[in-house]
C-alpha cells in the first residue's frame, strides 16, 4: 500500500520539539512517511531534516505545498498561523492535522468550515486529551449512561506557562496571538465537555483576573473562570489559568443522576468505601492513537473523529467566553452545524 506522504510545519523550540516530535510517531505507525519539514526559522527545519533523515526541508510552507507527492500537512506553528496554513493546504488538495486552537478569529473558523465542506478534504484537530486513558474511561461510562443524566461537568486547565519559560518573550505573550488561558489552553476543556456531553453550548458567562502573572508583555487575564450552559440542560465550569503555582492540572469532574466522577474516583453511591478508584497512568498527550485515527480517516476517506466542526465549535465557545469577560454579560456562542 502506498504510504501517506506527510509534511510538518513548525518544528518547535529545540528543548520541547513541537512538530518535530511527530516525525517518529508517523514513522512508527508504518502507514505514513514524513517527506518534508518546514520552519520559518531555517535552522530548525534543516536540523530536523538532518537528524531524522527527511528528504526535503523548507522555510516557506507555500514552497512545501508545491511538492507534488505531498498528501497531508501537519500544522504545529504558533496559533495565529493555524488558519492561513490550513486553508492554503486544503486549497492545494491536501488533508490537514491542525493544532488546537484551530483558529483565533471567528472569520477564520467560518472560512475553514466552508473550505472543508467545499473541498471534502479531511481536517482533524489535535484535541489530544480525548485520547487520555482516564478521559476515555469517563467517556465510556458516560456513553453507557452509567452516570444517568449528566447535570454538571468541570475541568481545570492549570498550566504555569511562565514557569516552563514558554510565555514571557514568546509568541504566546503577544496580543495578536489571542493565546488567552481559555482560547489557548481552556479550549481543551471545552472540547472535553462537548465530547462527553455530546451537546453544544447555549450560553456562557465568565470572570477573569490578572493577579498571578503581572508581567507587562501579557495583555489578557491570566486566570479565567467560565460557566457554560449546555442546550440539553447540563452546566459546565472551567478554571483556566496560566499563573497557578502547581504542576500541570487537567482534573475532570462529572456528576449525573446515577453517578459521579470526582478526584479520579467513580461514585455509584454516596458511600466513600464503595467508590471505585482508578489506577491509570496519566500520559496526558498520547499522540500515537490520534495519528492512527487520522490515518484511518485519510486512507478510508471518512470524517475524522475530531473534525472541523469540533474545532470550530470549541473555539467559538472560547471566543464567546472572552466576549463575556469584556461585556460582563452572558453570551450565546455561534454553533456550527455539521453538514458533512
Ligand atoms: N495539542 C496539544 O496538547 C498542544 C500542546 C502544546 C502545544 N500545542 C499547540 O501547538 C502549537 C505550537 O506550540 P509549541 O509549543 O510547539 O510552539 P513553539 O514555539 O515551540 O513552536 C512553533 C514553531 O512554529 C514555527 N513557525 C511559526 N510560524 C511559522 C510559519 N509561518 N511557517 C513555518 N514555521 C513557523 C516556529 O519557528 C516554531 O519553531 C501551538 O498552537 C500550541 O497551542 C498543542
Amino acid at each position: 500500500m502506498k504510504k501517506v506522504k506527510v509534511g510538518i510545519v513548525g518544528m518547535g523550540v529545540p528543548s520541547r520539539g513541537g512538530g518535530k516530535n511527530f516525525i517518529d510517531i508517523f514513522r512508527e505507525e508504518g502507514r505514513a512517511e514524513v517527506i518534508a519539514v518546514c520552519d520559518i526559522i531555517e535552522g530548525r527545519a534543516k536540523q530536523a531534516a538532518k537528524e531524522k533523515n527527511i528528504p526535503y526541508w523548507f522555510k516557506d510552507y507555500e514552497k512545501m505545498l508545491k511538492l507534488k507527492e505531498l498528501d497531508l500537512v501537519v500544522v504545529r506553528t504558533d496559533d495565529k498561523n493555524h488558519a492561513p496554513i490550513s486553508l492554503a493546504s486544503l486549497d492545494s488538495g491536501r488533508d490537514v492535522l491542525v493544532e488546537k486552537p484551530m483558529a483565533i478569529k471567528m472569520e477564520e473558523l467560518e472560512a475553514m468550515v466552508k473550505k472543508v465542506e467545499q473541498t471534502k478534504r479531511i481536517l482533524m484537530v489535535n484535541y489530544i486529551l480525548r485520547y487520555n486513558p482516564i478521559y476515555q474511561l469517563v467517556k465510556r461510562h458516560a456513553d453507557k449512561r452509567m452516570f444517568g443524566k449528566i447535570f454538571y461537568i468541570q475541568r481545570e486547565y492549570l498550566h504555569n506557562l511562565d514557569k516552563e519559560s514558554i510565555l514571557t518573550g514568546t509568541w504566546r505573550a503577544k496580543k495578536d496571538e489571542f493565546h488567552t488561558p481559555i482560547c489557548g489552553g481552556g479550549c481543551h476543556a471545552i472540547d472535553t465537555f462537548r465530547w462527553i456531553l455530546e451537546d453544544e453550548a447555549e450560553e456562557v458567562f465568565a470572570y477573569g483576573t490578572k493577579m498571578a502573572y503581572s508581567k507587562e508583555d501579557y495583555s489578557f487575564p491570566d486566570s479565567i473562570v467560565a460557566l457554560i450552559k449546555f442546550k440539553k440542560g447540563a452546566i459546565g465550569k472551567i478554571h483556566a489559568s496560566f499563573g497557578c503555582i502547581l504542576k500541570y492540572c487537567a482534573d475532570l469532574q462529572v456528576m449525573g443522576t446515577e453517578g459521579s466522577f470526582v478526584g479520579n474516583k467513580f461514585y455509584y453511591s454516596t458511600q466513600e468505601e464503595e467508590a471505585l478508584s482508578i489506577n491509570l497512568d496519566y500520559p496526558g498527550h498520547p499522540f500515537q492513537p490520534l495519528v492512527k485515527d487520522l490515518l484511518d480517516s485519510v486512507i478510508a476517506r471518512k470524517s475524522p473523529p475530531i473534525d472541523v466542526y469540533d474545532g470550530a465549535n470549541a473555539s467559538s465557545i472560547a471566543f464567546a467566553i472572552m466576549e463575556s469577560l469584556n461585556t460582563k454579560k452572558p453570551v450565546k456562542p455561534k454553533v456550527f452545524l455539521r453538514k458533512i
